[in-house]
């Protein structure tokens, strides 16, 4: 990040008034530092939902939302879903570089001498119902690691932060494995260390001690694919969560444990999940626009999930590469002419041609797709949100890293604009 020395912004208020640098970035957007506004002019700024405030300084993701771009570490997702698989886009994340041959060979080691999880752990799944969302116990699983793993004082430590994203990327395929196979009241599944991270995780999930699970690989390779596409994105919610939570000196598993927290939201990971639940509900193609016409109606709540992006305003790169797998996957399986795919497609098609969603630039996003290419996967709906957190966890570390390492980092500590009652006196509650 440079100082660009000519720009400034000079901001008045009353009798006070102070020059605000202007930042440039390697790429993307100028940006005011109002650092010092609120200690020379005693103002400071309001943005709810932050939509003009950047939190951090950051080198691992850049989105072009208007352009439809988003590069980890400087490279175009398109090419690295072309190019890599999962574990190479995780290292990338976490080091800044693409490894060599020897160097994925160390890493892919590191991360399958990690799969297992602590035996204890497994008694904190008998704690929940059966019929717990698996989101819900995923919270509870992944905080409950913190117990595991705690020592605050090594934070600072490069070895321990590194071998801390290490569990934490080779533990979330077990412990989400483990939160379906509880809900369904079968055996867990241990992890298989010569299988790829998909293969392993697609074991754990539809395998039984008793069948061995036979990897498809054009369903594999779809999913380690969808864990490329949601690896990391930027400063989003979740992300920020964990940032937020991590700013404290918290234990790095509870902060990410309140990334997934935030990420079961429908508006943000959830999404994929709404998108199946939505399509159930329409049921049939001949009720396609009555729900888009609900969709419109800004008395009624109701919004076509999958459809919009806080970010992408022209397209989501991710959708256009999860709709190329979706229909490999569907073709795969001779699935083109199942219902609830077919009013999916129809729904895309209706949508992507409606002023109302054109003038809007609503497109489909990647949780349009990926939802509908999960469901293909035999994976159950309510699995979707506990699947991208596990796909995620990477980008939250690697956030995390970033920030813990930041010489600028302090408690995030945002300010609000008071708009409560005025300072009034207690009478006693015999007087009330
Ligand atoms: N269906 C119908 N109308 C919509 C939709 C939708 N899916 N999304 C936005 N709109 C409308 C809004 O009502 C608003 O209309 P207005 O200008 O008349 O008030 C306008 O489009 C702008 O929408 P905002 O909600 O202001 O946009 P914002 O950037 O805040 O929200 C969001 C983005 C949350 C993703 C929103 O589009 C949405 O709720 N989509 C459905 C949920 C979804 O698919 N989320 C997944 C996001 S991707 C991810 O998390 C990986």
């Amino acid at each position: 990040m440079t100082d660009n020395k000519q720009a400034t912004v000079t901001f008045s208020h009353n009798d006070t008034s102070c020059e605000l640098p202007v930042k440039s970035g390697t790429l993307g957007l100028h940006a005011i530092d109002i650092k010092t506004l609120h200690k020379f002019t005693g103002t400071f700024t309001y943005d709810p939902g932050f939509t003009s405030t950047a939190s951090c300084s950051s080198k691992i993701t850049f989105i072009d939302g208007d352009q439809g771009i988003l590069l980890y570490r400087g490279y175009p997702i398109e090419q690295l879903a072309e190019k890599c698989d999962f574990l190479e886009t995780c290292y990338l994340l976490l080091n800044g570089e693409l490894p060599n041959g020897k160097e994925m060979r160390t890493f892919v080691k590191l991360v399958s001498e990690h799969t297992l999880v602590h035996d204890q752990l497994t008694n904190f799944f008998r704690g929940f119902r059966r019929d717990a969302h698996p989101m819900a116990i995923l919270v509870g699983v992944v905080g409950a690691m913190s117990a595991f793993y705690h020592n605050t004082a090594q934070f600072k430590d490069d070895d321990y932060r590194q071998i801390a994203a290490i569990r934490l990327i080779a533990k979330m395929p077990t412990i989400v494995a483990m939160c379906h196979k509880y809900s369904t009241g079968m055996p867990f599944m241990y992890p298989k260390n010569n299988l790829s991270y998909s293969e392993n995780f697609m074991r754990m999930l539809h395998g039984t001690p008793c069948d061995d699970y036979l990897p498809n690989p054009v369903l594999t390779r779809a999913l380690d694919r969808i864990f490329i596409l949601h690896a990391d994105h930027e400063q989003n919610a979740s992300t920020s969560t964990v940032r937020l939570a991590g700013s404290s000196g918290a234990n790095p598993y509870a902060c990410v444990a309140a990334g997934i927290a935030c990420l079961w939201g429908a508006a943000h990971g959830g999404a994929n999940e709404a998108v199946l639940v939505m399509l159930e509900e329409i049921g049939d193609v001949s009720q396609i626009d009555s729900f888009i016409e609900k969709a419109k109606d800004k008395s009624d709540p109701f919004k076509l999930m999958g459809f919009g992006h806080r970010v992408y305003k022209n397209f989501d790169p991710r959708a256009v590469l999860m709709r190329q797998t979706c229909h490999e996957v569907l073709n795969e399986l001779g699935l083109h002419d199942d219902k609830l795919f077919k009013l999916a497609m129809q729904l895309e098609k209706i949508a992507l041609e409606d002023e109302y969603f054109i003038a809007k630039k609503l497109y489909p996003n990647v949780d349009f797709y990926s939802g509908i290419v999960l469901r293909a996967l035999g994976i159950p709906t309510d699995m979707f949100t506990a699947i991208f957190a596990m796909a995620r966890t990477v980008g939250w570390i690697a956030q995390w890293d970033e920030m813990i390492t930041d010489p600028e980092q302090k408690i995030g500590r945002p300010r609000q604009l008071y708009t409560g009652a005025a300072k009034r006196d207690v009478t006693p509650i015999s007087s009330r």
